[in-house]
Formats: C-alpha cells, sequence, structure tokens
C-alpha cells in the first residue's frame, strides 16, 4: 500500500472514514452480501418479497417463515405486535439532541470534566496533558456498567466504564484550523494532550431521586490513557521477539492503548477496550522489512496523527515493532483502580470494533469481535477453561487460554467457526507462522489462508442471553464493485449496511458451526435503488443506515445505534441515532427511532442498567462529520466555527463529546 497523506481532507474525521472504507484484504472470498444475494434469489423466497416491496417496503423474517408465508400468501406483517412502548422521533438533523416523548435525556459527562478526585477545572483556553490525564477523554464511544457492590444487580449506583476512540484537534484546540498538511500546527504538547484524551474513563454513578450523577472524589475514579498507563500482554504472544522494542526488551510491557472503540463487560466485571484503527497512529517507514506486509495488512502507517514527531515509538524508522503491540483487546478491572490493565492476545490482533462475551452453557466463556474494515471477518474467542461465578479472582487469567475462531460463511445458511491454530492447516512455517504468536500477531492473514469470510465493515457483535442469538452489525461497504454482484440484490456501493442473525447449533456458543440469517438489510425502504429489506410496519422514521453498536435490553430486546459518517446525506439524509429493532414474531424486522444526536455526532455505546430503566448512551464527535452537507452551516467545523456547540451552547465553549443518560418521565422501563 503505498503511503497516504491526510493532506486532502478538511477534517480528521473525513480522512479517518477514507481509510476505513479502502481494503487491505487481498482475498477473493465471496462477500457476504453475495450469499445474501445467493440465498434469497436460490430459494425463490424473492417472488414473496418483491410483492411486499411493491408497497414500498420489504419484509425480513426468518427464511422459514418467510417461505411459510410464499406459500400461504400470508401477509407479511399480519398480527405484529410491538414489543416497544413508546412514540418515535421524526428523522432529522439539527443542533441538538432529541428523545421520544416522555423520556428524559440529560448530560452525565462531558469531554474535560473531572474524573479523578485531584481533577483540576476544565479551562479548554489553558488546556494541558497533565490535566487532561485526569479529566474526561475525547470521542466517549463504548459504555458498559459494573454494579455496585460487585455481584448485586444494583440498577442505581455503579461503575461506567466508558473508552475514548479518537481525537479532534481542530474542534480541541483554539486557533488550531482545520486539519493540517503534514501536522504543521502541532506542538508536542497538543501531540500529548491527545494521547491523554485517548483510553478510557472509570466513572462512579449513581442515581438519586431520579437523576444521575457523576461521585464527585469517587475512589474508583480513572484515567487510562495512550500517555502513560502501563499495560501488561499477556497471552501466547506476549514476550515474543516480534513485540520487543528499544523501551521493552522483554516484549510484555507496553504504554497506552489506542482507539478504543466498543467494547464489553465480562460476567466478572472486567472491562473489555477493543483496540480498533492502530495504524492511524504511526508515520514513517518500517526500518524492518520483515514486518513491511504485516503492517501493510493493518494499513500501518496510517498517517493519521504526528505523534511519531516527538514519540519515537510511533516512527516505524524507529521501533517497526511497536505497533505489533496494539490492535488487541485489554482487559481492565475497574473495581481496582492500581491494577495494571492486561492486553490479552490469545484474542488475536486485528482492528477490533467490540469484545461483547457470554458464559456458554458448559460455562466457557465466548466473545465475539468483529474486524471493521471493508472485507474483513468476523471472530470469536472460546476460553479451555469455564467461568467461575463465585469466585472473581479464579478468572483473572480466563482470556490467556482458549481457541479463536473466524467465521466463513455458506450460502446455505450455515457458518463454520474455523480454529485459528498454529500448525493446522497453511498455518504453519510454510506460510511463515513459527508458532501461535504468529497466528495471532498477523490475525488477518492467517485467516485469509483458512478461507474467512470477507464482510461489509463489522462493528459491534452482541449475543442476546435471552433468545442465544448473536447480533452481527455490518456498517456498509461504500467501494462494493458491480463485478461482485449477483442478479438478484444489486448492493454495490452499499452505503446502508445490514444486520445478520447467528443462531448458535443448540443454543452453543462454543459450537464449531452455526446458522446465520439477515435480520435486516438497512437503508430507506421507500427507495428502491437501496434495495432495504424491513418489516412492512417500519415507518418512514423507524428506518435506519450504517448500524454501528447495539445492546439487549433486560428483556433480550434489540437496540441499535448507527454512524454514517460523512455520507449521512446521501445515507439516510437523518442524524444518527438510536433505534428499537423487533427480533421476534410477525413484527421482526420493524425499527423504531427513539433519540437522535446532534449534527456531525455518531452513536455510540448504548448500555442499559440491570433494571431496563436507564438508556446510557454516548454523543461522539458533535460538529465533526458532514457537516457540508448541513443546510445552512455547509463547511467544516473548527473550535472557532462549530456546526454546533452542543451540549453547552455557550459561545466561549466548543461543542463536547458526551455522555448521556435517558431515564423515562414516569420511571419507567425504557421502551414500555
Ligand atoms: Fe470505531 Fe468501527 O467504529
Ligand atoms: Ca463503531
Ligand atoms: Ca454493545
Ligand atoms: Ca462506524
Amino acid at each position: 500500500m503505498s503511503q497516504r497523506s491526510s493532506d486532502r481532507f478538511s477534517s480528521r474525521a473525513e480522512y479517518f472514514e477514507t481509510l476505513e472504507d479502502e481494503s487491505v484484504n487481498p482475498s477473493t472470498e465471496p462477500t457476504l452480501g453475495d450469499l445474501i444475494n445467493r440465498r434469497f434469489s436460490r430459494r425463490d423466497l424473492l417472488k414473496g418479497m418483491l410483492g411486499v416491496s411493491a408497497l414500498g417496503a420489504m419484509a425480513v423474517r426468518p427464511l422459514a417463515a418467510l417461505a411459510k408465508a410464499a406459500e400461504t400468501d400470508a401477509p407479511a406483517n399480519e398480527g405484529a405486535a410491538s414489543r416497544f412502548g413508546f412514540d418515535e422521533i421524526p428523522h432529522g438533523v439539527d443542533e441538538d439532541h432529541h428523545v421520544a416523548p416522555g423520556y428524559r435525556a440529560e448530560i452525565l459527562i462531558r469531554w474535560g470534566d473531572a474524573v479523578m478526585a485531584d481533577s483540576p477545572d476544565f479551562d479548554v483556553r489553558a488546556q494541558s496533558a497533565a490535566a487532561q490525564r485526569k479529566q474526561f477523554g475525547y470521542n466517549n464511544d463504548f459504555v458498559g456498567w459494573v454494579s455496585l457492590p460487585f455481584g448485586s444487580d444494583n440498577a442505581e449506583h455503579g461503575l461506567l466504564c466508558i473508552n475514548h476512540e479518537y481525537t479532534d484537534e481542530e474542534l480541541m484546540f483554539p486557533g488550531y484550523g482545520r486539519h493540517q498538511k503534514d501536522f504543521a500546527n502541532l506542538t508536542r504538547e497538543i501531540a500529548e494532550l491527545e494521547m491523554a484524551a485517548h483510553g478510557g474513563s472509570v466513572i462512579e454513578v449513581k442515581k438519586q431521586d431520579g437523576a444521575w450523577r457523576v461521585v464527585a472524589d469517587s475512589r474508583y475514579g480513572r484515567r487510562i490513557s495512550g500517555l502513560d498507563t502501563e499495560m501488561r500482554l499477556s497471552g501466547p504472544a506476549a514476550g515474543h521477539e516480534r513485540l520487543k522494542t528499544h523501551a521493552d526488551p522483554t516484549g510484555t510491557r507496553v504504554i497506552g492503548t489506542l482507539n478504543n472503540c466498543a467494547g464489553g463487560i465480562t460476567t466478572w466485571g472486567t472491562w473489555l477496550m477493543a483496540e480498533e484503527n492502530v495504524n492511524k497512529y504511526f508515520i514513517g517507514a518500517s526500518s524492518d522489512l520483515d514486518e513491511v506486509a504485516n503492517h501493510e495488512r493493518m494499513g500501518i502507517p496510517g498517517n493519521g496523527y504526528g505523534w511519531g514527531r516527538f514519540h519515537e515509538r510511533f516512527d516505524l524508522g524507529k521501533e517497526p515493532r511497536e505497533p505489533n503491540r496494539f490492535g488487541w483487546i485489554v482487559e481492565v478491572d475497574p473495581l481496582d483502580p492500581t491494577s495494571t490493565p492486561v492486553k490479552r492476545t490469545a484474542l488475536g490482533r486485528f482492528k477490533h470494533e467490540g469484545a461483547e462475551s457470554i458464559v456458554n452453557k458448559d460455562g466457557r466463556l465466548v466473545v465475539y469481535s468483529g474486524d471493521d474494515q471493508r472485507f474483513e471477518y468476523l471472530y470469536k474467542f472460546v476460553s479451555a477453561g469455564r467461568v467461575d461465578p463465585s469466585d472473581r479472582e479464579a478468572n483473572r487469567d480466563l482470556l490467556d487460554h482458549g481457541t479463536l475462531y473466524v467465521a466463513r460463511f455458506a450460502d446455505d445458511g450455515s457458518l463454520t467457526w474455523l480454529p485459528l491454530v498454529h500448525g493446522a492447516g497453511p498455518l504453519t512455517a510454510g506460510e511463515g507462522f513459527n508458532s501461535q504468536a504468529d497466528v495471532l500477531i498477523e490475525t488477518r492473514r492467517a485467516a485469509t489462508l483458512l478461507g474467512a469470510t470477507p464482510l461489509d465493515r463489522p462493528e459491534d457483535v452482541e449475543p442476546n442471553p435471552v433468545n442465544g442469538k448473536v447480533y452481527v452489525m455490518l456498517t456498509n461497504n461504500s467501494k462494493r464493485g458491480a463485478d461482485r454482484l449477483d442478479a438478484v440484490n444489486s448492493r454495490a456501493d452499499n452505503l446502508w449496511g445490514q444486520i445478520v442473525e447467528i443462531s448458535p447449533m443448540d443454543g452453543d456458543h462454543a459450537a464449531p458451526t452455526s446458522t446465520w440469517d439477515v435480520l435486516v438489510r438497512a437503508g430507506n425502504p421507500a427507495d428502491p435503488g437501496t434495495s432495504a429489506m424491513w418489516n412492512p410496519a417500519t415507518s418512514e422514521d423507524g428506518w435506519f443506515a450504517c448500524p454501528d453498536n447495539c445492546a439487549i435490553d433486560p428483556q433480550g430486546r434489540l437496540w441499535v445505534t448507527t454512524d454514517q459518517g460523512n455520507g449521512w446525506k446521501k445515507a439516510s439524509g437523518t442524524a444518527d441515532g438510536v433505534w428499537a429493532l423487533e427480533t421476534e414474531g410477525a413484527a421482526r424486522g420493524t425499527g423504531r427511532m427513539f433519540y437522535r444526536v446532534p449534527v456531525g455526532a455518531e452513536m455510540c455505546g448504548p448500555c442499559f442498567t440491570p433494571d431496563g430503566k436507564t438508556l446510557f448512551v454516548a454523543v461522539q464527535h458533535p460538529a465533526s462529520d458532514g457537516t457540508k452537507d448541513y443546510p445552512g452551516f455547509e463547511r467544516s467545523s473548527t473550535f472557532e466555527d462549530p456546526a454546533t456547540r452542543w451540549p453547552d451552547f455557550d459561545p466561549e465553549l466548543p461543542p463536547r463529546p458526551s455522555v448521556v443518560a435517558i431515564t423515562r418521565m414516569d420511571g419507567g422501563v425504557i421502551g414500555g
């Protein structure tokens, strides 16, 4: 891959989106879109669905049910009863956020707010790395909940574990201007501030008199950062030659975590932070020629940040192995603020979007994780040992031993999980894999050799403990070429994404095979050009584009959040938000809009309290994405001139990424 430059883009968001949209995968396997197309065409189900599409919408139901409907000519949505009792809000875009009538959406914490007992007050005109190190970081993404005391299901007092994915300097720093060619305005202080604003935050929160607040001076308050949080590498790749650097000749200690997107909370109350687009932080040409192909497969160097000008470890010429120490799942114990986070190499190295897990019926932990890039793969990790629900300590290193699998989808609706085990099949010295460490460091290449199925950018993957199924958000694939289409569905230039539902065999998440189905194919069902597939009961505001994160509420209902990026106007014309999505019965495939973000933001981190009465959401990068298409504004945002100043609307303050607590005014369960 040629070295990229970010100077063609007026904002970091625009540049990053281009990076994500590229493919570095040379595989020629059929895409999941191809498989979906083949399934629908071969089973002659389209006939039944086209009848519905003539009405402007397409039904999506389990294939068996569809086949039955086609036989009987029964209306696809007959008797559809909603599981969600709220009035939806309309599509739209403006400078504020919006929630369904009868609900309250309150700002819980914003970029710069205090996280630690000794956090200095936020002063946007006198920022420092030292202050940021103790304040809430930038671009909140994943939000996870751990009840206090641990082991209880207390829904009014707990810890929130929040990821800070990346930074937008043009919105953070006065006088910085737009994203600069060759990082012209970057100083060491700004670089270190950005590093400090990455990572994560642990905050203690309490609900009192119906309102949420952050507990001041909490003993749990903690910032994890890209600047100075020391971490341990563990598992099969720890200590390997390819993880050793000048600063760490042991290959077992690394400073910081970067680009933490989604994540997960284990049943023993640890927080899994997924390292996603770690390629963005490296510049220069690798001085180790043996690593060049490995780096290219991860899009390294991504040249998104100029930190390597001040910190040699981000310069491939100086430290060609430093990138091998990023792209992992990091496990953090939020209950012990002095604990050392651990990068668990057994779960593989790629652009991990998230890491949601479920205790399998045999007691083993299964962690699902998508690799978010065009034509990359879906993975699961199955622990060797069993979860001990009565002894937290006993699970401490459970994630160091187990098997990583990658998914191969077949067009008959089956799915095979291929084990990434050194010595098996092509994963041998003949292909350059001399150990399991090599397999894990180059997970993507190993998965390609096994014949994994390239997907349309897998984002969040969520097992549903109530119905036993797994929901996979495939966000979009705008570069899909016409040469990869079939006659039935035209999803070239797939701007909208789709949601796939996996059904483990006999409810066994560890099993080597599963079946799969499509829940919805996103996009506007009234526009035949999208080939969207929704339940016909979906209203004109109930459909969405570009599913990204999701959450399962305590009743087992699915809630989806979207990230359309700069392409929002073409993809849907509405701002991103939260939609409730039916998965069961005749209403399956019906969406309903619940919450909407301000212009330029994406919607992240949906997280329910155990009683289902609070939904925490993370509003990431307000005023950033696609503001050139915001009517009346139509330009890129800067600190001085942003498309919105949400949430403070203070002329002295820029927009601030924030976590929002949504509750029902009558105190009831979210969504009824
Ligand atoms: Fe960080 Fe794939 O979104
Ligand atoms: Ca995401
Ligand atoms: Ca999630
Ligand atoms: Ca996304």
